[in-house]
């Protein structure tokens, strides 16, 4: 390592503390995007961000959207340079169940070596890594040899809706090299890794009308198709016993892996027995013929994600309700498209609806998959930089979650090299209750960081 590195991951060391205050003050802030009593508690994020920025020379702007602002910032040193676009997202899932957290997901606590915290490890503690990396140069006076740019949105939780329009109307400010994003996790604690697939996903709603109102089971039972029984019909439907999803032409744009990268999966140091306990477990159930580690990165999935109808209250009630809902979604993996299931999935459900009720159904959000060139250039400068700042080589993977915006950099902006690199641990519990990052990997990220600067 050189000398200007070793000085810098010094600098890092010694302003440890410094750096854990000013994250625990950016995660005080409630920004939880989906609600909208959060609005201004949203912005406020974004707010906090962009002064960040400017304290480091920065040119920041937000950008208004109908949603959650945008925060662009653009450290441009001389045009003939590289540029790395980063980014990341200020907002945060709701934290409910409340009574689950051991602190409350506002109030951020350090235990252990953690900090916990909702949006701790997604992602604004992963975030606020690259910010420190750059404070780190400015303060020490070391020039960085690339141009930066920062994009950090206030919408990822919520799918992303205003973000695509911002991109096409952007393009020449956004003109990058390659992006960083750093909004996942290591491999397994210790284990970095660089991502460079993601599933992408789409969300449906539906629900099943029968009779015009609630109705006596004695007086009408036995005229009437009950919305709870027909929706149990259409979701028993959608899935064999094999896991293997029945949607016609589901499968037919699933890209199977070719032979070295199914090694490559393979020799990862998957820990079943780790995972099980980790999911407090005995068996793990999904696709036959495929393994666990396949089943959750390379093959699509579909879940029940919510199921609602009828009484739920104390005792009994004699009542055939009026209609019955589910929500439902997929996680698709390249070359699926949202657009595609979309219309396979209507289709079907209409296919399988049994007489006697209504199925009206209602898209939510939803993110295309993505596979990223493990073979470009640019992926050697992340390999670089996870090991100088994690001190161990990286492994290269595939995730199951979605990040919406991955997509839209290749898609819209071209950009190909996206190096996904995630500093979390599996285990940070995010959108769970107590989230938690740990406060080495928030350093060691500090350090990948910087050293991706150096190493791109
Ligand atoms: N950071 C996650 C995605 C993620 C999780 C990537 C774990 C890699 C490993 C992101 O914030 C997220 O939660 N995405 C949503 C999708 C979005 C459209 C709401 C998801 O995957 O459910
Ligand atoms: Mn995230
Ligand atoms: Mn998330």
């Amino acid at each position: 390592m050189n000398d200007q590195l070793s000085k810098l991951f010094e600098f890092v060391e010694e302003n440890k503390e410094r750096y854990i205050d000013e994250l625990t003050e950016f995660l005080k802030i409630p920004s939880v995007s989906a609600d909208s009593s959060y609005r201004k508690e949203t912005r406020k994020a974004g707010e906090w961000l962009e002064n960040k920025l400017k304290e480091l020379n920065v040119d920041t702007r937000m950008y208004e959207t109908p949603g959650h602002p945008i925060v662009f910032g653009s450290l441009e040193q001389n045009p003939n340079l590289r540029t790395l676009l980063i980014y990341g997202h200020y907002d945060v899932q709701p934290p409910d169940p409340l009574d689950e957290w051991k602190s409350p997901p506002f109030s951020p606590v350090i235990e252990d070596g953690f900090v916990y915290a909702r949006g701790a490890s997604d992602d604004k503690g992963q975030l606020f890594a690259y910010i420190k990396a750059l404070e780190a140069c400015v303060k020490n006076g070391v020039e960085i040899p690339i141009n930066l740019k920062f994009l950090f949105e206030g919408e990822e939780e919520i799918g992303s809706p205003n973000l695509q329009r911002f991109l096409q109307e952007n393009l020449d400010i956004l003109k990058a090299n390659a992006v960083s994003i750093s909004d996942g996790h290591q491999f397994a604690p210790g284990i970095p890794a660089i991502t460079y697939g993601l599933r992408g996903l789409a969300y449906f709603e539906l629900e099943v009308t029968g009779p015009k109102s609630d109705l006596h089971s004695g007086g009408f039972g036995g005229l009437v198709m009950n919305p709870i029984h027909a929706l149990t019909i259409i979701l028993n439907r959608l899935k064999d016993e094999n896991d293997k999803i029945l949607i016609d032409e589901f499968y037919a744009d699933v890209l199977e892996p070719d032979e070295e990268e199914k090694k490559l999966i393979a020799e990862l140091p998957f820990d079943e027995a780790g995972l099980k306990e980790l999911l407090g477990t005995d068996v793990l159930f999904g696709e036959k013929g495929y393994t666990p580690l396949e089943r959750k990165t390379i093959r699509p999935t579909l879940d029940v994600n919510g199921i609602w109808g009828g009484y739920q209250g104390e005792g009994a009630k004699t009542v055939i309700p009026a209609k019955a809902g589910a929500k439902i979604s997929m996680r698709l993996v390249p070359n699926q498209t949202r657009e595609r299931i979309n219309k396979l999935f209507l289709e079907y459900i209409n296919k399988v609806t049994p007489p006697g009720v209504k199925v009206y159904v209602k898209t939510l959000h939803g993110a295309n998959p993505v596979l990223i060139d493990r073979k470009l250039p640019a992926m050697k400068a992340a390999v670089k930089a996870l090991e100088m700042g994690f001190g161990k080589k990286p492994v290269f993977i595939r995730e199951g979650g979605s990040i919406p915006v991955v997509n839209m950099f290749a898609e819209i902006c071209s950009i190909k090299p996206i190096l996904l690199m995630g500093f979390g641990r599996p285990d940070d519990n995010i959108h769970g209750p107590n989230e938690r990052f740990d406060l080495d990997d928030f350093i060691k990220g500090i350090k990948t960081a910087i050293s991706l600067f150096f190493c791109l």
